[in-house]
């Protein structure tokens, strides 16, 4: 076996399988350099996805022919003035972008400093292909074409026009949110895709993702030991089944990190379902040392000195915000109905309780949750209200029936309201048993014969794993031998339960929850699996007590304008819009 040197070209095309994926990974790259390069405007010419043609231009400080030679090289960087990469506020450090991307097109590069003569260099393939002068106004403009055209193996992997372009799109979404104080066009097959003037980050967000986060949208700014959030995330009621519209940047950086994303997945936890995303641009400025840049090759995912503190940060600084919001819902977009379906913020949860007597019956009677209720000690009593009650003290109405055994009509002083009871029952369960939890009170009903559940070995590891977890929230449980878990107590809230079905969701949620979450988190998490098995279900008939208390206590409940999913709960339908309905107005 003999050990060669690699020839510099394969010594290319190698970094350009980590830099160069797909045409938008090539221009991000150029992009990002007319960033470094000081530039106030970009623009971007993409031809079929940018598969026939990537072209970026810019008005930055450009390079005189001597640098054009240079920057073609690899390792030929002017962002390390002080060659350390310790503290990097350049997007570039490497060296390596454009003779990758050089190595694998045809490339032309033309650059004119102000005051002096353009210059051109083409080359083909990574083999210079010629150089003269060239015409173009002070920046530089860099054509790719025909990119992966000899490189078949890596031909193969890209995707349609189509869907390259979709890439493209994004990524350059992706900087001119980073950057909103340049100005960017994007053209695509000769069509005029963006026009960014230069302007602030709130605008420049607006500007690119959906005007609705104008209604359905909560700003962010919040800050903790020396870090910064700002942003806009989407009520949890506005949310989507793809990810795809979430923009995260670290000190101006377009990232996607896995802690970062992970921190705005459990600040949804319980509020949105599982199979379905917020929308969110944020942004976290984090001082220099605190964070690495260098730990991948398209600097997409960076390294945190201490992420639990970011990750502390985002969640709370989120749920806070979240939780502000929690009365609103966008129930009235999500509605198909031809009228304008309101849902309020007519109320302010954290005003004074309402001046509410105690009813003697437990307002849940019969059902799990009364026995619930006997056993959370600090739990609000129940609350029912003879329907005589004037109106007007309750935002959430007074019941005057129920249909389909499901939802409840409830009459408020300035419209109709209709509740989805399995919803709001489910949300009830979940913040009492946080309630519970945080006073130190969950009550645990001790199985008369301990239930054997058989389950499959990693799912009885992940149990064992949580058992003292899962202890604190009332469930007893411990392994019985290799396949099967013995549980000896159950949440009281549950009441009688289908044991193994909980036992189930409990392990697969703790599989998707592994990873570098929270206790707290987890706790939340597997309180809501554990309160979507414990609340009323849709087709239970109530009495009208029973509703009057289920609404009185949405009204002091927390977050209860959304069911652990992010469905709304309830809506409201305004007088003005029954009158609309009715043609009187
Ligand atoms: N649009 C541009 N305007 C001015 N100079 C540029 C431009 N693009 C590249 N350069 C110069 O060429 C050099 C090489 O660029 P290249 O992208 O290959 O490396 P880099 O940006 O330094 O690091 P990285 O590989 O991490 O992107 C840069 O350091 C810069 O000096
Ligand atoms: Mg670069």
């Amino acid at each position: 076996m003999s050990i060669k040197r690699l020839p510099p070209e394969l010594i290319n095309r190698i970094a350009a399988g980590e830099v160069v994926e797909r045409p938008a990974s090539a221009l991000k790259e150029l992009v990002e350099n007319s960033l470094d390069a000081g530039a106030n405007h970009v623009a971007v010419r993409l031809s079929a996805g940018g598969l026939e043609l990537i072209e970026v231009t810019d008005d930055g400080s450009a390079m005189s022919p001597d640098e054009m030679g240079l920057a073609i090289e690899r390792h030929a960087t002017s962002k390390l003035p002080d060659e350390t990469i310790d503290r990097i506020t350049s997007f570039g450090f490497r060296g390596e972008a454009l003779p990758s991307i050089a190595s694998v097109s045809r490339f032309i590069l033309e650059s004119r400093v102000r005051g002096s003569d353009g210059w051109r260099i083409e080359i083909d393939h990574g083999e210079r292909a010629g150089e003269g002068p060239a015409a173009l106004p002070p920046g530089t403009r860099i054509r790719v074409e025909r990119l992966f055209e000899k490189v078949p193996a890596r031909r193969k992997f890209l995707r349609s026009p189509r869907s390259e372009y979709a890439a493209c799109l994004d990524a350059v979404k992706r900087l001119a949110m980073a950057r909103s104080d340049v100005g960017f066009t994007l053209d695509h097959d000769g069509r005029r895709i963006l026009t960014l003037q230069p302007s602030d980050p709130p605008s420049r967000v607006a500007a690119l993702l959906t005007h609705e986060l104008d209604r359905h949208g909560i700003g962010i700014d919040c800050s903790r030991d020396g870090l910064r959030l700002t942003g806009v995330i989407s009520l949890p009621t506005f949310n989507r089944g793809m990810a795809d519209q979430q923009f995260l940047f670290v000190n101006a950086r377009p990232v996607k990190d896995r802690v970062l994303v992970g921190a705005l997945r459990a600040a949804y936890r319980d509020l949105i379902a599982r199979d379905r995303h917020p929308i969110a641009a944020l942004f976290l400025e984090v001082p220099l040392e605190e964070v690495d840049v260098n730990v991948h090759p398209a600097k997409t995912e960076v390294r945190f000195r201490d992420p639990a503190s970011v990750r502390g940060l985002i969640v709370g600084g989120l749920r806070r915000a979240l939780d502000e919001e929690s009365q609103r819902s966008a129930a009235r977009e999500q509605s198909a109905a031809p009228v304008m379906w309101t849902t309020s913020a007519s109320y302010d949860a954290n005003l004074d309780p309402l001046p509410i007597e105690a009813a003697e019956a437990p307002a849940f009677s019969g059902s799990v949750v009364a026995e619930a209720q006997k056993l959370f000690e600090h739990a609000p009593a129940a609350r029912a209200e003879p329907a005589v009650q004037p109106v007007s003290r309750f935002p959430l109405g007074v019941a005057r029936g129920q249909v389909a055994a499901t939802y409840i009509v409830a009459e408020a002083e300035d419209g109709l309201v209709i509740v989805d009871q399995h919803a709001a029952h489910e949300r009830l369960v979940l913040e009492r048993m946080r309630a519970a939890r945080e006073g130190g009170t969950i009550a645990r009903q001790a199985l008369l014969i301990p239930e054997v559940v058989e389950l499959e070995e990693p799912e009885c590891d992940r149990l064992e794993g949580a058992a003292a977890e899962l202890a604190d929230m009332g469930l007893d449980i411990e392994r019985f031998g290799t396949t099967a878990m013995l549980v000896r107590a159950v949440p009281a809230a549950l009441g009688k339960t289908d044991v193994p079905g909980l036992l189930a969701d409990l392990a697969a949620e703790i599989a998707e929850l592994g990873g570098p979450l929270s206790l707290r988190d987890k706790l939340d998490l597997v309180a809501a699996t554990i309160a979507c098995h414990g609340s009323v279900r849709a087709g239970r008939i109530l009495s009208v007590a029973e509703m009057n208390a289920l609404l009185r206590e949405m009204e002091v409940t927390p977050r209860s304008g959304q069911c652990n999913h992010g469905r709304p709960t309830w809506v409201k339908l305004g007088h003005g819009e029954i009158e609309k309905l009715f043609g009187r107005k």
